[in-house]
């Protein structure tokens, strides 16, 4: 019943017409006035899909990002986020202050980049990368609407997120690093975008029973073990200067780790 609750297409089709499938109509048999009765449906099926569309639409974002959230549903996801998220955890971390420069790689939505933007103010800069191309467009408007005018979103390529040479001072990687197909030519670009003494922060998954998986393995469930990162990360000429493992939870409260390099 669970399973067939939360079939959204079968749910629409149910809340559009009135007229769900035969197992649906089984389901809600009864020797109740048939008019009434349609209408009851319909008003219960319409409800099933709201808090269906409020339960899922965090797990939208178990990426990858789609790039057609609407603002509410993103509302909803940001907030949510807000609870759990250890944004103080991450400023403190990258040693964020009013005249900062930022840049938050893979940024989908721009949930840190914005939040980022009020941390460093006019006098700092936010850089707010993302690969894909109509995601890119909805911040560039986002930042727009909001007169952000410290943040510049830029649209990367996979391995090069085509950032200023020599000029900041941080990074962020929150749930990408795993997605990254050339990670050494990733981090040869970062390198070159820091200043010195910059910082670099990962923050990613690893779910218990991936821990002993090829990276190969891990990669394809959108996980990676901190231990390849930090492999990665001393090959290409960084320092790891802290793992944090727990260091905050993901989305349906899936712990994340931070590994925290310069
Ligand atoms: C799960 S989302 C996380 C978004 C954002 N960091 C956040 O925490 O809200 C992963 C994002 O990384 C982007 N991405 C994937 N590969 C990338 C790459 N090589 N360079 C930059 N971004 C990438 C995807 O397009 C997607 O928007």
């Amino acid at each position: 019943m669970i399973g067939f609750l939360l079939d959204t297409n079968v749910l629409s089709e149910f809340a559009r017409t009135g007229e769900p499938d035969p197992n649906v109509n089984r389901w809600l048999k009864a020797t109740a006035d048939e008019s009434l009765f349609a209408t009851a449906r319909k008003v219960t099926a319409q409800f099933l899909l709201l808090m269906t569309s409020l339960i899922t639409a965090p797990a939208l974002f178990a990426q990858p990002m789609p790039a057609d959230v609407s603002i509410e549903n993103l509302a909803i996801d940001e907030q949510e986020r807000d609870q759990r998220e250890n944004l103080s955890g991450i400023i403190q971390a990258l040693q964020l202050k009013p005249g900062s420069r930022v840049a938050d790689i893979g940024t989908g939505y721009g949930y840190f980049a914005i939040r980022f933007a009020s941390i460093v103010g006019p006098t700092g800069h936010v850089f707010a990368e993302e690969i894909d191309k109509p995601l890119v467009d909805k911040l560039r408007r986002r930042v727009k609407t909001a007169k952000q005018t410290n943040v510049t979103v830029i649209l990367g390529t996979p391995d090069n997120p085509k950032l200023p040479p020599n000029s900041l001072d941080a990074i962020l990687m929150a749930d990408v690093y795993h997605e990254i197909a050339n990670p050494r030519e990733m981090l040869r670009n970062l390198r070159k975008a820091f200043k010195p003494g910059g910082r670099l922060l990962i923050e990613d998954y690893l779910k218990p029973e991936l821990k002993d998986k090829p990276r190969q393995q891990q990669a394809k469930d959108h996980n990676i073990s901190p231990e390849f990162i930090e492999q990665d990360l001393k090959e290409s000429g960084f320092t790891v200067i802290e793992r944090r493992d727990p260091f905050t939870k993901g989305y349906d409260n899936i712990p994340m780790y931070l590994v925290l390099a310069q």
